[in-house]
C-alpha cells in the first residue's frame, strides 16, 4: 500500500489525504486544505526545497554519496575533474568524454587581463580573498553577456567549464595581490591542483610540486565538490530561480560561504586553536564551551549527526601532508580536543562530531595557505557543485524562491508627523 498521511483541520473537520512521495509529502496539497496557514520552519531545517538526483547524505549513517558513488570510493580512485563530471552530466565519463572534459577546462583558464588587473588593483592590499572572488565571479557576469541565455542546456555547459576553470587562476589571483607579489599566469600543461599549486606558490625558481601535497590539494577538492541542499548552494538556486545568470548565481554561493557559520569556519577553526594557545589549555577550552561561552568550531552539523565521513579522510590524509611539511603545530591540541569532546556528554548527547572544516584548515596551513584562503579554496571545490544544482534546477520546471513570513509586527496604524512624535 503507498504511503500517505491524513491531516484534519479541526476548525472544520474536513480531511485530507496526502501520499508521501520520495519520503516527502507535497506542500501544494496541504495548501489545499490550509490556505493561508503556512508552515514555520526557520532555517529551512525539515523543507525540501527540490527533488535532486546529485549527492545522497544520509547523516545519521554518515553517508555521503555524488551520483551514487561513496565519497570514500571518488575520494581513492577518482580525479577532482572527473568528479565535476560525474557531478554534472550525471555518469563517470569514459575516456574520450574524460580528455574533451579536461581539455576544455584546461583551456578557459585564463582571466581577460585587463579585468583581472583592475579589477584586483581596485582592492586595499589587505582585503579579504573571499571578498575579492566573490566580487570577481560577479564581475565575470559583465564579462560573458552570452551566459543570460539560461534556457539554453549547451550554452550553460560552456559557461560551467569557464566557471570550473578560472575559479584557481581568481583564487591564486587574489593570493597574490594580498601578498604583493606578480601573478603568475595558469600553465596548461598542468593538472589542474599542480597549477593551482604553481599559480600559488611559484616565486623566482620553478615551483617542484611535492606529490603528497598536490595528492592531497586533489583529495581536498574531491571533498568539498558537494553537499547537497547547503546555505551556499541554496543561495545559488535562491538567485538562479529569477533567471540570474550563473557568475552571479555562484556569486551569491561564494557569499554565503563567506560566513563563518559555513565555509568559514575553517579559518575560524586555527583562530579558535591559536586562541587556545597549549594543549593544557585544551580542557578549560571544553568547560568553555559548555558553559554556552562560544562553540567549538569544526564541530556540528546541521545534517550529520554521526562522524562526518570527509572529516575521517580528512584526518588520514593530514598525516601524509605532515610526513612531507613537519607535523602542524596545533595538530596535538586538535586531536585532544577531538578525544576531550567524543568521550564528553555534553558533545555525545548532541551529536556533535567534528566536521570537514576541523582538520582541513590543519592541512592547508602546513601546505603554505594563510589562514584567509581558506574558504577560497572551499569556494574553488565546491564551484562544480553549486553548478550542478543549478544546472539540475533549470533543466526542471522550478519556480522562483518566494517563501512566505509569519508576521509578527503592529496592525496598521496612521503615520504621525515628526513634530507629534
Ligand atoms: N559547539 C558546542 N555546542 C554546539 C556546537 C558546537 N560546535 N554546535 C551545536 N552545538 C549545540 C548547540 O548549542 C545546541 O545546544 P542546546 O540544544 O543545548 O541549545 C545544540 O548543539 C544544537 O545546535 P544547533 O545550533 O541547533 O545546531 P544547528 O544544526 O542549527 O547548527 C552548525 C549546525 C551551525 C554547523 C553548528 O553545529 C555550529 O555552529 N558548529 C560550529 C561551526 C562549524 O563548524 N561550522 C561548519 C559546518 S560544516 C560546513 O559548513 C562545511
Amino acid at each position: 500500500m503507498a504511503e500517505s498521511i491524513t491531516i484534519t483541520d479541526n476548525r472544520t473537520g474536513e480531511q485530507l489525504e496526502i501520499p508521501i512521495t520520495n519520503g516527502g509529502v507535497d506542500a501544494a496539497e496541504w495548501r489545499k486544505l490550509l490556505p493561508g496557514v503556512w508552515f514555520h520552519d526557520p532555517g529551512l531545517a525539515t523543507t525540501s526545497g527540490t527533488e535532486s538526483a546529485i549527492t545522497e547524505l544520509d547523516g545519521d549513517n554518515g553517508i555521503l554519496r555524488y551520483r551514487g558513488y561513496p565519497i570514500e570510493q571518488l575520494a581513492q580512485q577518482s580525479t577532482f575533474l572527473e568528479v565535476a563530471y560525474l557531478l554534472i552530466n550525471g555518469e563517470l565519463p569514459d575516456r574520450a568524454q574524460h580528455d574533451a572534459w579536461v581539455d576544455d577546462i584546461t583551456h578557459h583558464t585564463y582571466l581577460h587581463e585587463k579585468f583581472r588587473k583592475r579589477m584586483y588593483d581596485a582592492f586595499h592590499y589587505d582585503a579579504h580573498p573571499m571578498g575579492l572572488l566573490t566580487s570577481g565571479v560577479a564581475g565575470l557576469s559583465t564579462f560573458y553577456p552570452d551566459a543570460k541565455d539560461i534556457e539554453d542546456p549547451d550554452n550553460r555547459m560552456h559557461q560551467i567549464i569557464r566557471l570550473i576553470a578560472k575559479m584557481p587562476t581568481f583564487a591564486a589571483s587574489a593570493f597574490r595581490h594580498s601578498e604583493g607579489q606578480p601573478f603568475v599566469f595558469p600553465d596548461n600543461t598542468l593538472d589542474y591542483p599542480s597549477n593551482f599549486l604553481q599559480m600559488m606558490f611559484e616565486v623566482g625558481n620553478p615551483y617542484e610540486i611535492d606529490p603528497a601535497l598536490r595528492k592531497a590539494m586533489e583529495l581536498l577538492l574531491i571533498l568539498h565538490a558537494d553537499h547537497e541542499q547547503n546555505c551556499s548552494t541554496t543561495a545559488a538556486r535562491v538567485v538562479g530561480s529569477a533567471h540570474a545568470d550563473p557568475y552571479t548565481s555562484v556569486a551569491a554561493a561564494c557569499a554565503a560561504l563567506y560566513g563563518p557559520r559555513h565555509g568559514g569556519a575553517n579559518e575560524a577553526v586555527l583562530n579558535m586553536l591559536d586562541s587556545i594557545e597549549s594543549y593544557s589549555n585544551v580542557d578549560d577550552f571544553i568547560k568553555s564551551v559548555k558553559a554556552g561561552e562560544g562553540r567549538l568550531i569544526g564541530f556540528g552539523h546541521r545534517v550529520y549527526k554521526n562522524y562526518d565521513p570527509r572529516a575521517a579522510l580528512i584526518k588520514e590524509a593530514a598525516h601524509e601532508v605532515f610526513a612531507v611539511t613537519g607535523k602542524n603545530p596545533h595538530l596535538d591540541i586538535a586531536l585532544k580536543l577531538e578525544e576531550a569532546a567524543l568521550n564528553d556528554e555534553y558533545f555525545i548527547s548532541r551529536k556533535l562530531y567534528p566536521n570537514v572544516d576541523f582538520y582541513s584548515g590543519l592541512i592547508y596551513q602546513s601546505m603554505g595557505f594563510p589562514i584567509e584562503m581558506f574558504t577560497v579554496l572551499f569556494a574553488i571545490g565546491r564551484t562544480p557543485g553549486w553548478l550542478a544544482h543549478w544546472d539540475e534546477m533549470l533543466a526542471q520546471d522550478s519556480r522562483i524562491a518566494r517563501p512566505r513570513q509569519l508576521f509578527t509586527g503592529n496592525e496598521e496604524r496612521s503615520y504621525v508627523p515628526m513634530s507629534e512624535r
